[in-house]
């Protein structure tokens, strides 16, 4: 049984500054040997003479705390074990396990009120379109928690009270209804109802007495739905394939008003993943399986057209994914409106602390299934985002800004976002790679400049630019990136005086479409592949065959600048199952190779949230079916861990309710209080028995964190999580 494998408590991240990757280096050549100079006697969390919070509280008024590093805590919790199928064979027990010493609590769920005049959830859904406008949305993902100032307003280092905004990915359509999605058949109400359940929640919340609880009255409050104005900005706004139909959203049907938008403004993000922050402070909330959200109420224009061959790239198809919304709001039937897909996309930069503002479509991070966009100021206050196109096949994007970044007046770096360079990775086989730029000068494997590809000509470079944008994926393609094993988030890792790398990891969480094809195909170069159909070969980056448990990639950029265009690479690890009886390929045997005690204790799969904390520990969130059966009867319910990024060594910390994914992480500056996202429990289950497969978070409590409001079930919920330590310590040290 893997409960008795359970790791005693004898981990620190390793402050010793060994090096990890030196089994990388042994086989490197000179370019590879600056992967491992650079980190060689600079363990990171040695950090002597790191900031502590307090010390940077007020003497840097203005500057982010975000980028003080406190002094390493080690892992010091017992690991607990897998949840693994109750009856052996599927469904885990319906609860958040976490170790001893630690509590978690239900901060909030889908459904509760967090915009001022929002009402009580109703636990057989039957809270309107409106309601649902002012309540916490579905389908919790992405996350982060924006501290109070001690004085005044905007962001700070408080520990006690802030700004929470988190991303509402997609809608359980059995659950969002009382009577299903097509119970009494599809109207604008329903419609209305999952659009205000996408997108995105900002909320106060504080502890007081020891209890974290929200504020639903806070001026903070405030919901960004599908319905949402927004601004579009960067170089691809304002183009021609930017202007859509103008809808009078307002009205109880959805009427067109006979106008068209000027590619400037737009209605809404939706298939909001994961998310970024930025050093000025805002939000980044990431648009990644927008597709699927959209219909055609007739065929598709062929796939020789320019829209045709957008959406046969992006994977839009005409009945998307089951959703309705394009049969009774024409904003999302292709047929009338093709152009409304060039809206989503793209990574939105939100302020948390002005609920006036306006959100913004930063289009020069490109549009792809953007899943998170991790930032790194390097030393020279350049500024870069990585970030992960999440589909089979896909690839991994860095986004340079042009300007550097000005840490004494945070306003100046407002449009830091419109004005810079994408560019596209190639893995190399010897463990080098590039960073392609995605500009008109940019020659493809045809030997033909972007500005000359057909996909991309335009009146002038400008144009050009434009349209590499809204098609970024093509202009993938043309460059010759390498296919990745579906790139989830990306995470930095932080430096201070002992670790000056810039050292970013990225999950890729898993692919069915590698290796195992007799016939091996690639994403076609002149972008007309279909989205997701390639199944290329197994290579240095990707060496895994039919790739089930997934692995975790890392790289650090040459002369430790975010400016590079080159970097060196190595696989930080395999995930697996130490015990699977699993009949190996050729190429792999799903064993994993984390370093874990006693091995296979902490084992996982599907990594998918990544997340470095402020003390240099690696966090890793799982997404994987999450019921304990099959390729899980090892591994069990999805996972949350703790890693230690120099000697590879992994500790499970939490565990999730039946058939959840574990999504969304944040923490507040002094350590001591862990947000954590618990998506979709009872994934899968009917309209006519929303609790087939859990009822949590009732099925854990029977009160709210307040301890006095009743919890009521009735159907599972998506929820953030709150975890403090009994003792009143700092998370997982
Ligand atoms: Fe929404 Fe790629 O996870
Ligand atoms: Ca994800
Ligand atoms: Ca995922």
């Amino acid at each position: 049984m893997k409960g008795s494998k359970h790791p005693k408590n004898d981990l620190t991240v390793n402050p010793s500054g060994n090096e990890s990757i030196l089994d990388v280096i042994a086989r490197v050549d000179v370019t590879r040997r600056r992967f491992v100079q650079g980190s060689a006697g600079a363990g990171m969390l040695a950090a002597a003479g790191g900031l502590t919070l307090s010390g940077v509280v007020n003497a840097m008024e203005g500057h982010h705390p975000r980028h003080h590093h406190h002094k390493p805590v080690g892992i010091g919790f017992d690991g607990i074990p897998p949840s693994l199928a109750l009856d052996g064979i599927k469904n885990v027990v319906d609860e958040v396990r976490v170790p001893d010493g630690y509590t978690a609590n239900l901060l909030v769920a889908w459904g509760d009120p967090i915009v001022r005049g929002g009402v009580a959830y109703k636990a057989d859904a039957s809270n309107t379109a409106a309601e649902q406008a002012k309540q916490y949305g579905m389908h919790t993902d992405g996350m982060h928690f924006f501290p109070f100032a001690n004085r005044g307003f905007g962001e700070g280092y408080r520990s006690d009270c802030g700004v929470l905004c988190a991303n509402n990915e997609y809608t359980h359509e059995e659950v969002l209804f009382t009577d299903g999605q097509v119970g009494a058949g599809y109207t604008i109400e329903k419609c209305r109802k999952s659009q205000a359940a996408h997108g995105v929640s900002i909320l106060e919340v504080n502890r007081t007495r020891n209890k974290w609880l929200i504020d639903s009255r806070s001026i903070y409050g405030r919901r960004i739905t599908a319905n949402t104005p927004m601004r579009i900005s960067g170089p691809a706004a304002g183009h021609a394939l930017m202007k859509t139909n103008e809808y009078d959203i307002q009205s109880n049907g959805s009427f067109p008003s006979g106008k068209t938008t000027n590619g400037f403004s737009a209605r809404g993000t939706i298939n909001n993943c994961a998310n970024g922050i930025t050093p000025w402070g805002t939000y980044l909330t990431c648009e990644e399986n927008w597709n699927g959200n959209f219909g055609a109420s007739a065929a598709l224009p062929a796939v020789t057209t320019e829209a045709g061959k957008l959406y046969n790239r992006y994977g839009v198809t005409k009945d998307g994914f089951g959703y309705r919304w394009h049969t009774v709001d024409p904003r999302f039937d292709l047929a009338v409106n093709p152009n409304e897909t060039n809206h989503f996309g793209w990574v939105v930069e939100i302020d948390p602390f002005d609920p006036a503002a306006l959100p913004v479509k930063r289009t020069a991070l490109g549009r792809i299934k953007h899943e998170s966009a991790q930032y790194v100021v390097d030393a020279n206050e350049h500024v870069a985002f990585y970030m992960g196109d999440d589909e089979r096949n896909e690839y991994i994007y860095k986004f340079v800004c042009a300007k550097k970044f000005n840490k004494r007046n945070m306003r100046a770096n407002r449009d830091m976002l419109d004005k810079g360079t994408l560019y596209v990775a190639r893995f190399n086989a010897d463990l080098s790679g590039q960073w392609i730029a995605l500009t008109p000068d940019t020659v493809g494997l045809d030997g033909v400049a972007l500005r000359n590809n057909p996909n991309f000509v335009g009146a002038d470079d400008a144009e050009v630019l434009a349209k590499i944008l809204i098609k970024t994926r093509m202009a993938a393609d043309a460059v010759g990136a390498t296919m990745m094993d579906r790139p989830e988030w990306t995470g930095a890792r932080p430096r201070n005086r002992g670790f000056d790398e810039i050292e970013v990891y990225c999950t890729l969480t898993n692919n069915n479409r590698r290796g195992s094809s007799a016939t091996p195909s690639s994403n076609k170069a002149d972008g007309s592949t279909t989205a997701a159909s390639a199944r290329p070969a197994v290579d240095a980056a990707n060496p895994r065959e039919d790739n089930i448990y997934g692995h975790i990639i890392r790289w650090r950029e040459d002369d430790q600048s975010v400016l590079a265009t080159t970097f060196t690479w190595d696989i930080f690890v395999q995930a697996g199952d130490v015990s699977t009886t699993k009949t190996a390929k050729p190429t792999n045997d799903y064993k994993g190779n984390i370093v874990d005690s006693p091995d296979g204790s902490a084992d996982l799969g599907a990594p998918d949230g990544l997340w470095f904390d402020w003390f240099g520990r690696l966090w890793v969130q799982t997404d994987q079916v999450g019921d304990g059966s099959g390729d899980w009867i090892n591994i069990g319910a999805n996972s949350l861990s703790c890693a230690d990024p120099e000697t590879k060594q992994f500790r499970r910390f939490l565990t999730g309710p039946n058939k959840c994914e574990v999504t969304g992480i944040s923490m507040t500056p002094d350590g001591k209080t862990l947000f954590v996202g618990i998506q979709h429990p009872g994934e899968d289950s009917t309209a006519a028995n929303p609790t087939l497969y859990s009822n949590w978070p009732a099925s854990q409590w029977e009160k709210r964190a307040d301890g006095v409001t009743p919890l009521p079930g009735g159907r599972p919920r998506s929820a953030v999580v709150v975890i403090t330590k009994d003792d009143g310590g700092i998370i997982g040290a």
